[in-house]
């Protein structure tokens, strides 16, 4: 992967690089984002896994009664769905904007278009996470001397950040059957009607009843054991403070820190002769 990189300098980036550092990773939008989805899935699991499991509704009786875990769940879901709405104003349709336009001004066709939107969000995965992936496999067969070279946004964050644009509706979609069964499946039923899809109103509870708890289980899986053990070991804080210091850059986003050597002509870090 080294020489391609992925992740070009912004003006930005170059210009606290050239201070020497830190860096800004985070924006205050995204920290802020990052903070209440944490909160809130956090929430959401504690509530929503004692209201469903004997075992664990042991431990959630020391949090309240299921009314009030109940009354946590939702309101957690709330908030997680409209800052989910408001990340997608802010920071993804903003950037799908940006690319298309940037597209259009190079008389771009079609196809090259909904590659350039998809492009604008640096977050959504390419063909080179798709290589950086393997190449850790096979870092981890022993064939690689050594696992890739990150640019600014590994595969692995990739990944989780397309859980969650994948996790946030369907779980906003299948809570809200399970919330409100008498209106929800049978609207939903009627519209998919529309379209040529014959479904019953019970069958969309069932189905909902299956994607949610099973996706619970993948947010466990991802969100917690996972996301955890990918931030704290080692430990990194720049979703809290929004910087990295050039020597962390490096560690953790080698390609990255080599763009920027790359673009401003010198390694800030090197030693001297
Ligand atoms: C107290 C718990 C948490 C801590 C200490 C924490 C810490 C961090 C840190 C340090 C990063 C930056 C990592 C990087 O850029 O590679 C990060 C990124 C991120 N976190 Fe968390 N996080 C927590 C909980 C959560 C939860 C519960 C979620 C959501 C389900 C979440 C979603 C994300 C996402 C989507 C990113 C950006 C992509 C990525 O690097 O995975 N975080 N978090």
């Amino acid at each position: 992967m080294s020489g391609r990189h992925a992740s070009p300098p912004t003006p930005a980036s170059l210009a606290e690089f050239r201070r020497g550092g830190p860096v800004t990773t985070y924006t205050k939008t995204l920290r802020v984002h990052h903070q209440v989805l944490a909160a809130c899935v956090m929430a959401l699991i504690v509530s929503g896994f004692s209201l469903q499991s004997e075992a664990v509704s042991r431990v959630g009786r020391y949090l309240g009664s299921a009314a009030v875990l109940g009354v946590v769940h939702r309101i957690a879901a709330i908030v997680l769905v409209v800052m989910f709405v408001h990340h997608l104003v802010t920071v993804a349709v903003p950037a799908v904007l940006a690319g298309l336009a940037a597209a259009r001004g190079a008389k771009a066709g079609v196809i090259a278009r909904l590659g350039a939107a998809w492009r604008a969000i640096p977050m959504l995965p390419n063909l080179d996470d798709a290589r950086d992936a393997l190449h850790t496999v096979r870092y981890f067969a022993g064939r690689e001397p050594r696992d890739h070279r990150a640019g600014r946004w590994h595969y692995r964050s990739k990944l989780h950040y397309m859980a969650i644009v994948w996790g946030v509706p369907a779980m906003g979609l299948t809570g809200l059957i399970l919330a409100l069964p008498t209106v929800v499946p049978f609207q939903l039923a009627r519209v998919l009607g529309l379209v040529g899809l014959a479904v019953e109103p019970r069958t969309l509870v069932a189905i909902a009843e299956i994607v949610h708890s099973h996706e619970a289980y993948l947010v466990v899986i991802v969100s917690v054991v996972w996301h955890f053990y990918r931030v704290l070991v080692p430990p990194r804080r720049d979703v809290f403070s929004g910087q990295l210091t050039l020597a962390e850059m490096r560690r953790w986003h080698p390609e990255w820190y080599d763009a920027h050597v790359a673009a401003l002509g010198y390694d800030p870090l090197a030693s001297p002769p």
